[in-house]
C-alpha cells in the first residue's frame, strides 16, 4: 500500500494521536480539499465513467461477511407487506444474494432476477440459491444504469444499499422505473452515514466516519443517501402521490453483533477497497487506517458498546 499523506496537513494518524490539536480541530482535512478539487475538476481524483465506477467497499471477505447477514426481514421489511406470491421481482445490485434468495422463497408462484456488476458476487449468489434449492431465481451480470430488460417487465424493482454507491442515483432510479410495470413497485433502501450513532465515544470511530465521507465524496458518491432517497425518487419522475418515505434501523449491541460488526469494519479499514481508495486519494496512510481498525476492535470489546445504522427507505409506484 502506498501510504501517502498531504504534506500541508497533519497526517490523519497524528491528528488521532493528538499531536496537533489546532490542525485537528480547525483545519479542513486533506480529504475535504481533495473533494473540493474533484467537484471543480472531475478528472482530478479519478476518471470514472458510469460503467467503470469503483464500488467503494469492493468484495473483500470482510465486506461480504457484512452483506451475508442480510435477510428480507432485516433489510426489506417495508416491502414485504406489499408482496403477492405470484409477483416478478428484480433486485438491482443484489450482491451475494441473501436478501434476493429470501425474497424468492416468499414469491412461491412468482420469480426473481438478481443483477449485479460483479461476476464474483454473482457466483456467490448462485451458490447460495443452489444450496437453498431455490428454483425461481436467476442471477445476471448487469449495470444498474442500463438494465438488460424490456420496459414494463417486473411487478417489483428493488435495490438495497445500491444508490449510495452510484454517482448518478437518479439515472439508476429512472432505469428502475422503466423496467417496472406501470403501477408496479420500486423499493429502495440505503444507509445514512452521517446519521450513524455509537457508544462509547471514540475518536477513532469519529475519524472513520469523517474519512468514509471524504473517500466516497472524492469518488463522486453520496454516503448520506438515506435522507436523500425520497428527493432522488421525485427527481427520477415518480408521481409524488405514490412516494412513501420511511426509515428503519439496524442496531448492533450484543456481544455477538459487536464482534461481527466491529471485526468486519476493523478489517475493512485495512484490507478492503475502502482502504485502497483512502490511500490512493491521499486521504489516509496505512498508519492512520490501522489506528481506525484498532478503534473498531476496542469498540467491539466494550461491554456497553452500541451502534445504530439509520436506513432511509422509499416505496414508490412506477
Ligand atoms: C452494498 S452492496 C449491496 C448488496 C445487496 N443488495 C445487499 O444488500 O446485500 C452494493 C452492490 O451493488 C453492486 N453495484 C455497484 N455498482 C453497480 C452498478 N452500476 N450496477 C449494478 N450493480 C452495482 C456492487 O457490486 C455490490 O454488490
Amino acid at each position: 500500500m502506498t501510504g501517502s499523506t498531504n504534506e500541508h496537513h497533519t497526517p490523519r494518524s497524528d491528528r488521532l494521536a493528538g499531536t496537533d490539536p489546532i490542525d485537528a480541530v480547525d483545519a479542513p482535512s486533506s480529504l475535504s480539499r481533495l473533494t473540493g478539487q474533484d467537484r471543480n475538476d472531475p478528472g482530478a481524483v479519478k476518471d470514472l465513467t458510469k460503467e467503470s465506477e469503483s464500488y467503494t467497499h469492493g468484495h473483500h471477505e470482510s465486506v461480504l461477511r457484512s452483506h451475508r447477514r442480510r435477510t428480507a426481514a432485516n433489510s426489506a421489511a417495508f416491502l414485504l407487506p406489499h408482496l403477492l406470491s405470484d409477483m416478478t421481482l428484480l433486485d438491482v445490485g443484489c450482491g451475494p444474494g441473501t436478501v434476493t434468495v429470501d425474497l424468492a422463497e416468499r414469491l412461491t408462484q412468482g420469480s426473481v432476477v438478481g443483477v449485479d456488476a460483479s461476476d464474483e458476487v454473482l457466483e456467490s449468489a448462485r451458490g447460495l440459491a443452489d444450496a437453498h434449492g431455490t428454483k425461481n431465481i436467476t442471477f445476471e451480470h448487469a449495470n444498474a444504469y442500463e438494465l438488460p430488460f424490456e420496459d414494463d417487465s417486473f411487478d417489483v424493482v428493488f435495490a438495497h444499499q445500491l444508490l449510495q454507491h452510484l454517482s448518478d442515483p437518479v439515472a439508476a432510479l429512472r432505469e428502475m422505473k422503466r423496467v417496472a410495470k406501470p403501477g408496479g413497485f420500486v423499493a429502495v433502501r440505503d444507509a445514512d452515514y452521517a446519521a450513524m450513532a455509537w457508544y462509547p465515544e471514540s475518536p477513532e470511530l469519529t475519524e472513520w466516519n469523517t474519512l468514509y465521507h471524504e473517500v466516497t465524496h472524492a469518488y463522486g458518491f453520496e454516503p448520506d443517501a438515506g435522507r436523500r432517497l425520497a428527493s432522488w425518487v421525485r427527481d427520477a419522475g415518480f408521481d409524488p402521490d405514490t412516494i412513501e418515505p420511511g426509515a428503519s434501523v439496524w442496531c448492533y449491541a450484543t456481544p455477538d453483533d459487536r464482534t461481527w460488526w466491529g471485526g468486519l469494519w476493523a478489517e475493512r479499514c485495512t484490507e478492503s477497497n475502502f482502504a485502497v481508495q483512502a490511500q490512493d486519494s491521499a486521504l489516509a496512510d496505512d498508519v492512520a487506517l490501522e489506528q481506525l481498525a484498532q478503534g473498531w476492535r476496542e469498540w467491539a470489546a466494550a461491554p456497553d458498546g452500541w451502534f445504530a445504522v439509520l436506513n432511509g427507505e422509499v416505496l414508490a409506484r412506477a
